[in-house]
């Protein structure tokens, strides 16, 4: 067994999404601007229960997917598809923008608590203007493996004989949520060909003799499988990974295409009202 070692450590930074909300971007800032094939992961959240939060009203993506996970509170969300719904603590909502969506996200507190992640995948180029479409899956349909030194949650990919609910079949994708004990071990089998990272968003752990604080983000290098020992007050992260693209990326906000001209291209379809090619009427 060869154990994955941290390649890169960077630490979330506060950046400001949407009123009254605080989030800790990983991926997608300076020190990490990709890694293939994700482009961003927010680490949002309010625990102010005074706080306002005015969410994410109506905007638009394009040529990607958004991977959202409620850890508490709960999120409501219509789109440019015709889905309506609220998704609730423990639950996952899987978004192929594609071609092109354009939805609103807003986010509210359960007893003055609201958490959750915020991962964009790429698609590749032949993916990037075919149809959207949409998943949701409720807490409950959720897979848990509960040990007595670890609970694992499977979104995505397999664990312990369990297969995750979300199928993201251009990325390949592995999610796991795991809340592990003060001073135990969790290992899970991870070959190289999936690029992958691990964010603790609760304690502290070690991957071999390197800690891993609240708020970092930690790259894997290569190796066949992910071993990480919590610190003594346990540690809550997710490890996430999938098979890179390996195709460039050109970003302008919410549009993530392979070239600059399709990113004007984008501007301009959603300036004329022609970015959304599958339509349900919005706000109704
Ligand atoms: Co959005």
């Amino acid at each position: 067994m060869n154990i994955r070692p941290i390649q890169q450590q960077i630490r979330a930074i506060a950046v400001s999404e949407g009123a009254g909300v605080s989030v800790h971007r990983s991926i997608g800032t300076p020190a990490l601007k990709h890694l293939d094939p994700f482009l961003m992961l927010d680490h949002f959240g309010s625990d102010d229960p005074d706080e306002y939060i005015a969410g994410f009203p109506e905007h638009p993506h394009r040529g990607f997917v958004t991977l959202t996970y409620m850890l508490d509170g709960h999120m409501e969300h219509r789109d440019s598809m015709g889905n309506r719904g609220d998704l609730r603590a423990g639950g996952a909502q899987w978004m192929k923008a594609a071609s092109g969506v354009i939805h609103s996200e807003m986010p509210k507190q359960t007893n003055g608590l609201m958490r959750g992640f915020q991962l964009w995948i790429n698609l590749p180029a032949a993916e990037k203007m075919s149809d959207p479409a949409y998943q949701e899956f409720a807490p409950e349909a959720i897979p848990e493996v509960a040990g007595e030194a670890v609970r694992v949650r499977v979104l995505a990919g397999e664990y312990a004989g369990q297969r995750g609910v979300i199928d993201d079949p251009h990325s390949d994708l592995l999610y796991l949520d795991v809340t592990l004990q003060p001073d135990r071990v969790f290992d899970a089998p991870l070959a190289s060909a999936r690029r992958a990272f691990v964010y603790v968003y609760e304690g502290g752990a070690l991957i071999e003799a390197a800690h891993l604080p609240q708020h970092s983000l930690s790259v894997l290098g290569q190796g066949d499988s992910v071993r990480m020992t919590a610190g003594p007050e346990g540690a809550r992260f997710i490890l996430v990974a999938g098979r890179p693209i390996g195709e460039a990326v050109v970003q302008y906000g919410p549009f993530v295409m392979n070239t600059r001209a399709e990113i004007e291209q984008a501007m301009r379809d959603y300036r004329d009202g022609r970015l959304v090619r599958v339509k349900a009427a919005f706000g109704q």
